[in-house]
């Protein structure tokens, strides 16, 4: 959403409205390094304004861990009005977004967050970052399956990278097997596929943990703070310490 600039720089508390415009028209005010002496100039949240050449103090950097509950979108917005993982938030005044996604029907541990470069290396490939899912499954999962998981199978004409699989246990009467499988890639609907391609459709997925982080005392639906010791070790692991 953008917003004009004069407005940005009174919400920010640095100046009132049209003391923020004088601001401008007096060529005190830069927006991503330029000048802009013009009104209605229109900002948004990755732009960086300065007056005077200090930056806008922006919102305080938060990191969330949630449980997200089946039947919740992962998006900050829906256009069919669905509930969505921010909806689920109370007490949280900034803008924050999850990192990566979660399919309307998975639930399980997803991070929020409005610290833009933590995102982005996050969901970087580079980093590989590991995620656990423990999915249901039509069907025995033979070793072979286990076999060809951790070997990487091929979705959208590629093959995934090596991953953990481990059966954990298989039920006779409903013919359905529930099966570990631990992946450092972020392809869409991933794990989904990764099963449907031998042949074991996947009837309920869960994101157990997310690299050293699990869902520990928290119930669908909740969430919380990360510790400062969790950011900490998140940040490390993709070298942003
Ligand atoms: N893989 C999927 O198929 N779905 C998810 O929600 C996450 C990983």
């Amino acid at each position: 959403m953008s917003e004009r600039v004069q407005k940005v720089i009174a919400q920010a508390g640095i100046a009132s409205r049209r003391k923020a415009e004088t601001l401008i028209t007096e060529g005190k005010v830069e927006i991503n390094g330029e000048v802009v002496t013009q009104l209605g100039v229109k900002v948004n949240k990755n732009d960086e304004v300065r007056v005077n050449g200090i930056p806008l103090t922006k919102e305080p950097l938060v990191y969330i861990i949630m449980y997200k509950p089946r039947g919740v979108i992962t998006s900050v917005s829906d256009d069919k009005h669905r509930k969505t993982v921010i909806d689920l938030l109370d007490n949280v005044q900034e803008r924050v977004y999850p990192i990566g996604r979660l399919d309307y029907d998975t639930s399980g541990l997803l991070l929020l967050t409005n610290d833009g470069e933590l995102d982005n290396r996050l969901t970087h490939p580079k980093y590989e970052v590991e995620k656990t899912y423990i999915a249901k499954v039509k069907g025995e999962i033979k070793n072979d399956d286990l076999k060809q998981l951790r070997n990487g199978v091929v979705i959208d004409k590629k093959k995934t990278a090596p991953a953990k699989a481990k059966l954990i246990r298989f039920n006779r009467d409903s013919k359905t097997s529930i099966v570990s499988l631990t992946i450092h890639e972020g392809r869409n609907h991933q794990v989904k596929k990764m099963l449907a391609s031998l042949d074991h459709p996947v009837m309920k997925l869960s994101r157990e943990s997310y690299s050293f982080l699990n869902l520990k005392g928290l119930n669908p639906g909740d969430s919380r703070s990360l510790k400062p010791h969790e950011i900490e070790e998140l940040k490390k692991m993709v070298k942003l310490k």
